[in-house]
């Protein structure tokens, strides 16, 4: 059989993953927005239920119950507990998803409050960014603003998103997805997910993390 060229999409025999990587992984949402009436909500329970159904444990992070105090770098503010709650949940995912509506091209305050709070957690491990809108764009300036502000982080951000436009129409009042095709969408992306978490977690670790040089 001919050699595979570089960037084929055959697929190969693969070595059984080592125990370390293998199972289910913790993936939290986080959910970015606390306004009233807000339609982030049944998309973010919706991304975390698709977590579940491929078999990963999963936490709804809503920031609207999960509340943060201004990030001011005061001793009480460092300590209280849900700003250390959310670290310590942060710190226990190998991966993480987030989902922010766009507000004025951006993410919302909320989220950016909640990364300030962040140092080592979320280091080399993947983040799925999603966005909404209300607008076709589906919140794409906000979900690729976020990913740019994740990386400083050391996190990395993949190119899969999952983008709810057009917010109002798919789901109704109760919570009913009225667009199947979502399905099919978040899957792909929690699978793109699920192999860089896999693939981080080996290289976090095995492979030695280079030193900064000074100076
Ligand atoms: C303060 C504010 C700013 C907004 N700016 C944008 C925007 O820049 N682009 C856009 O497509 N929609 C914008 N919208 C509309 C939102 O996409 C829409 O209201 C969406 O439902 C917000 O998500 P939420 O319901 O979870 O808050 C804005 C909405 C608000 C409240």
């Amino acid at each position: 059989m001919a050699a595979a060229q570089v960037g084929s999409t055959e697929h190969h025999e693969r070595e059984p993953l080592p125990d370390d990587v293998a199972g289910p992984l913790f993936i939290p949402v986080v959910l970015g927005s606390i306004r009233e009436g807000r339609r982030s909500y049944h998309p973010a329970k919706l991304l975390a239920e698709r977590v579940e159904a491929k078999g990963h444990r999963t936490q709804l992070v809503d920031l609207r119950e999960l509340v943060l105090p201004m990030y001011d770098e005061r001793d009480e503010t460092n300590s209280h507990p849900n700003v250390v709650a959310f670290q310590q949940l942060m710190q226990r995912s190998d991966a993480s998803i987030w989902l922010s509506p766009e507000y004025n091209h951006a993410y919302t305050s909320v989220i950016k409050n909640a990364i300030d709070f962040l140092h080592g957690e979320i280091r080399r491990k993947p983040i799925g960014a999603c966005g909404l809108a209300s607008g076709v764009g589906g919140g794409i300036r906000a979900s690729e603003a976020l990913k740019v502000a994740l990386i400083e982080l050391h996190a990395v951000p993949i190119r899969e998103s999952v983008h709810f436009g057009e917010a109002r129409t798919i789901f109704d009042a109760d919570g009913t997805l009225l667009k199947p095709e979502f399905i099919r969408r978040i899957d792909h992306f929690i699978a793109e997910l699920d192999w860089y978490a896999r693939a981080l977690k080996w290289g976090r670790h095995h492979v030695p993390i280079p030193e900064r040089p000074r100076g």
